[in-house]
């Protein structure tokens, strides 16, 4: 397990067609064997981000029907303040697809980003009884 910095792959500036959606500073309960974050935790951050956007228009209930595409495309370590961005790319008649990209400010290099993670998600509204309904206009 390693507690030197990362070093600064590809800084990049944030995008401008997303919303910050949310910020989070992962702890040491959530790494994995290697030190690193595990990806698990990475992905259920994503799943609430991604929930953020879909949540203004389905006005209700929703779940998660499906991740249609996930990437890991850099680590992510202890003390890196991560920001969350997402845009919807689908309306459907019952369903929301947004893009979520994550930005890494790295530990000892805050103020410059890069891109640890990019995933596209599908919400769906649903009923009281877990149905899916439509989404209100
Ligand atoms: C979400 C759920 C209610 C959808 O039920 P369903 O019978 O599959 O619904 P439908 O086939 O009518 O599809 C509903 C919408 O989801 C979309 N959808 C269904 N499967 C999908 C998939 N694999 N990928 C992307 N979209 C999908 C459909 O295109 C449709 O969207 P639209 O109305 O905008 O065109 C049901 O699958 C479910 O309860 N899943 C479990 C949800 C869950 O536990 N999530 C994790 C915790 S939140």
């Amino acid at each position: 397990m390693s507690n030197a910095p990362l070093p600064l792959i590809n800084p990049v500036p944030l995008p401008l067609d997303k919303e910050l959606v949310l910020k989070v500073i992962p702890m040491p309960a959530d790494t994995n064997g290697n030190g690193d974050i595990f990806g698990g935790w990475v992905m259920a951050q994503v799943d609430l981000a991604g929930s953020v956007l879909p949540a203004r228009h389905v006005q209700g209930r929703m779940a998660t029907v499906a991740v249609n595409e996930f990437i890991f495309k850099q680590p992510v370590r202890v003390g890196d303040i991560l920001s969350f961005f997402s845009s919807v790319t689908r309306v459907g008649r019952t369903s929301i697809t947004v893009q979520v990209e994550v930005y890494a400010e790295r530990f000892r290099s805050q103020g410059q980003y890069v891109k640890v993670t990019e995933a596209s998600l599908t919400y769906v509204a649903i009923d009281d009884e877990g149905r899916p309904r439509p989404i209100p206009r």
